[in-house]
């Protein structure tokens, strides 16, 4: 490649790291993004970390130009020129007011980022829940989300429901973080900071979201093979739905009589050691809650679609779909799969 051309790519591609450095915060965003955003927050503690980031970039980016511009300026400057004499330069040793300055300018600005980051550390942190805040567990598993409303009776997996926050109505969700085996952390970009769950600890935190949506996240902290899919999401609803969601969470499991044969055959495999259906005898809790199974967007925490298809290829050996996880194939032939599928797919 030619020199030239090699500069130029070289600057091109600074100008646009820069460009979306610095004008990607400057998006307004109005609705959740389906990637892990840090610079478009839509949450009350997300915004307020952007501003402290915003002026920690800006203030590191301050001391880089004056730091690196002196540096270039004394660099070509003093550089060596034909026809130096070969002598060292005079050696000047102490100047007051150098050393002066070059002392308390870093001492106020460590200063400045420390107050700034402790206020908002005391703001996100310090929070206190008002009366009518959402209270939700989650709890980490090897590899999926335990979601659990204790005030309104929910237990539910990797897709949290909560309701929008408004300025007319605040509504805040407070998380109590715990975890079943392993560290974990719970992180969806657009909504807060990242909180580790760590067991035999509760860790908290609250989200406030102000725009209904999907916003998506995911385990932050590796916690074994499938880390990579321990995926989140956080539907975020007007007031009312979010009423309509509990509400209809909150129901007794459908109980079609046409799907009796696969009932039969999930109550009588061992199914029911691991996965909850309300109001039956299966009340495993090292798997996922299926007593509404099919009201969620997707199977294995976020790994694929939950579509019966996907349903199917997932009871018929979940190994070939998220290999290591904790769910074995169960050896079923093809008439007790298709049963079984089939009770699953009314778990509306
Ligand atoms: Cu859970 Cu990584």
């Amino acid at each position: 490649m030619k020199k030239s051309t090699r500069r130029a790519l070289g600057a091109a591609s600074f100008l646009f790291l820069a460009a979306t450095f610095l004008v990607s915060p400057a998006f307004a965003a109005e609705v959740p993004t389906n990637v892990t955003n840090i610079f478009r927050p839509l949450s009350i503690p997300a915004q307020a970390i952007r501003e402290v980031s915003l002026l920690v970039l800006a203030i590191c980016a301050g001391i880089f130009l004056v730091v690196g511009g002196l540096l270039a300026y004394t660099v070509i400057r003093f550089r060596q020129r034909p026809g130096d004499d070969g002598r060292e330069p005079p050696q000047i040793y102490g100047s007051n007011q150098l050393e002066f300055a070059w002392t308390v300018i870093p001492i106020v600005t460590v200063f400045v980022l420390f107050l700034a980051t402790a206020r908002t550390i005391y703001d996100v942190q310090g929070a206190i829940p008002p009366a009518d805040a959402l209270n939700v567990t989650v709890v980490g598993h090897q590899w999926w989300w335990e979601i659990r409303y204790p005030e309104l009776g929910i237990v539910t997996a990797n897709e949290m429901h909560v309701p929008v926050s408004e300025s007319s109505k605040r509504r805040p969700t407070f998380l109590k973080l715990e975890s079943a085996d392993v560290a974990h952390s719970f992180w969806v970009p657009q909504l807060a900071g990242k909180t580790d769950l760590i067991p035999n600890r509760e860790n908290r935190m609250w989200i406030e979201p102000l725009q209904p949506g999907t916003y998506v996240g995911n385990c932050a902290e590796y916690c074994g093979m499938q880390h990579a899919r321990m995926l989140l999401r956080v539907v975020v609803h007007p007031a009312e739905d979010f009423e309509k969601w509990a509400a209809a969470q909150r129901q007794p499991p459908v109980d079609d009589p046409q799907a009796r044969a696969g009932r039969d055959v999930f109550f009588t495999t061992s199914c029911i050691n691991c996965h909850t259906i309300k109001g039956t005898n299966a009340m495993g809790t090292f798997g996922p809650d299926l007593t509404h199974l099919m009201s969620r967007e997707t199977l294995g925490a976020g790994t694929v679609p939950n579509t019966a298809e996907k349903l199917r290829a997932w009871v018929r050996d979940p190994q070939t779909i998220k290999e290591g996880c904790n769910m074995p194939d169960m050896q079923l032939t093809d008439t007790e799969l298709n049963q079984i599928v089939a009770y699953l797919l009314t778990l509306k």
